[in-house]
């Protein structure tokens, strides 16, 4: 069965960090998921991932979602290969893509299209390569009468053939048998003393078996980020592209600063994203929007003819003509229904607000089911944590909340409830009710001046 092995043990010591390079992320991804979207993306569901520098933190980020093997020291690409030998030899026959976990625009396209060329031309290697403008540190295609003769490493290469500007993106599909067997012929006899995977093409023409090179039109595809400002560089071009695919679909950007926008979000046609706006995750935002300036919103579902304005909001869902801001915080678990407003300061965590409902300020609503038409006064706190356990409110249609109303949860209030300015509610409240908590008020007359006068007789 075709399969990868996607190489990801490599330190990155320009990166400066503790972080393995192929971890280090492209608009919110590390580049090593890219790499895996473009293998899943061409239907190449067996994947093995060779790890090495704080192989733990592969571990964690994967999560078990696939086979990794280790590589305990790096000793180069062709014996990084090597660790994924029982991988492939589980896989039986066929073909395996290698991919380096640092290239992260590699794409599904490219993938297909190399490996039609691979099963077309009977070949034992196809290499994918790119005609670069710098090939500086790249390994050299050097061509043969037929497909490729060698791939010369920089370091290796002389001065002619460093002029040559075809090189070898580090992706390639391989017969699988040839490659178990050719892997095993690597030496270390060159200018770095590693086992280099490229070294298997003159093996492979050694045994009068073919090369191919497969040239993609795709060039990004080869860039991968040797340190801080190559990872810029590798942001900026994958989110200008972002950006440049919603302009086409009819999104309006009046200035692009500090606007990011991840690969998979979704934006409707009309919609206006203004600065500062950072979308993540799976978001998708309907029709005629208004986004920012300054918002982020993290996995959410919003609905057409939405503001939001200096808003934080994740894996929630807003419903269609809601606005919201500025200064609010939407926590998961949240649905905001079609006709809410949310004014300044105020905060909801997993709770649903009906229909037409307003929290104009300084409110938390935590843990609470609120009905249609409500109207939070300001200062309104859903008290719905003991110090052990979260408890839900619920509050009914049309209630109205006075100012600085305290809901100790759990605790239920009826249809169009009311609650007096300052109330603490311990207790529910039936439909219609009013709920009031009050001290008397005494008025003590002359009170200031008596006390005006004791101090100035003290002076
Ligand atoms: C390699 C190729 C070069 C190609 C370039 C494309 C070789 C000898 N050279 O060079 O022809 O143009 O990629 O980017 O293969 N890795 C390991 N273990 C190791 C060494 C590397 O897992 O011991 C991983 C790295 O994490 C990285 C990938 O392999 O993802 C490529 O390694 P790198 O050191 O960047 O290779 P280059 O020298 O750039
Ligand atoms: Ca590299």
């Amino acid at each position: 069965m075709n399969n990868a092995v996607i190489l990801a043990g490599g330190q990155g010591k320009r990166m400066k960090s503790d972080i393995p390079k192929p971890m280090f992320k492209v608009l919110g991804e590390p580049m090593l998921e890219w790499v895996i979207k473009a293998c899943e993306g061409a239907g190449l569901s067996s994947l093995c991932i060779v790890k090495g520098f704080k192989a733990e933190i592969i571990d964690e980020y994967l999560g078990g979602r696939y086979e990794t093997v280790l590589q305990e020291e790096r000793l180069g690409t062709g014996h990084a290969v090597m660790q994924a030998v029982p991988f492939m030899e589980k896989n039986g026959g066929g073909n395996t893509l290698v991919l380096c976990g640092d290239a992260p625009f590699i794409d599904s396209e490219t993938i297909k299209r190399s490996l039609e060329m691979h099963e077309q031309e009977g070949n034992s290697i196809t290499v994918i390569t790119a005609d670069v403008d710098d090939p500086t540190g790249y390994g050299r295609i050097i061509r043969g009468e037929k497909g490729i003769s060698s791939i010369v490493e920089e370091k290796d290469a002389t001065e002619a053939q460093k002029e040559i500007c075809e090189i070898n993106s580090g992706a390639y599909w391989f017969k699988t048998a040839d490659l178990i067997e050719t892997l095993g012929e690597l030496t270390r006899n060159n200018s770095q003393g590693e086992y280099y995977l490229t070294d298997s093409v003159f093996i492979a023409l050694g045994k009068g078996r073919s090369v191919g090179a497969y040239k993609t039109e795709n060039s990004i595809a080869v860039l991968g980020a040797n340190d801080r400002m190559g990872l810029l560089e590798l942001n900026t071009i994958a989110r200008m592209a972002v950006i440049e695919k919603h302009l086409e679909n009819g999104v309006e950007f009046v200035c692009l600063d500090g606007i990011i926008i991840g690969r998979d979000v979704e934006i409707g046609a009309g919609t206006q994203i203004l600065p500062g706006t950072d979308l993540r995750g799976k978001t998708v935002i309907g029709k005629d929007c208004r986004i920012g300036p300054n918002c982020i919103i993290d996995d959410c579902t919003v609905e057409d003819n939405v503001s939001l304005n200096y808003v934080q909001a994740f894996k929630s869902k807003v419903d269609a003509g809601v606005k919201i801001g500025p200064f609010v915080h939407i926590r998961p678990g949240s649905h905001i229904k079609s006709g809410v407003k949310i004014g300044d300061f105020v905060e909801i965590k997993n709770s649903t607000i009906g229909e037409g409902t307003a929290v104009a300020h300084l409110t938390y609503v935590g843990d609470s089911d609120v009905g249609k038409k409500v109207n939070f006064g300001c200062g309104t706190v859903t008290v719905n944590y003991d110090g052990i356990v979260k408890s839900r409110c619920e509050i009914g249609d049309h209630c109205f909340i006075g100012c600085n109303t305290n809901l100790i949860a759990p605790v239920k209030l009826g249809k169009w409830a009311y609650t007096a300015a300052g109330t603490t509610i311990t207790k529910d409240v039936p439909d219609y009710a009013l709920a009031i908590d009050r001290g008397t008020v005494q008025i003590k007359e002359g009170y200031s001046l008596r006390k005006l006068k004791t101090k100035l007789e003290k002076a």
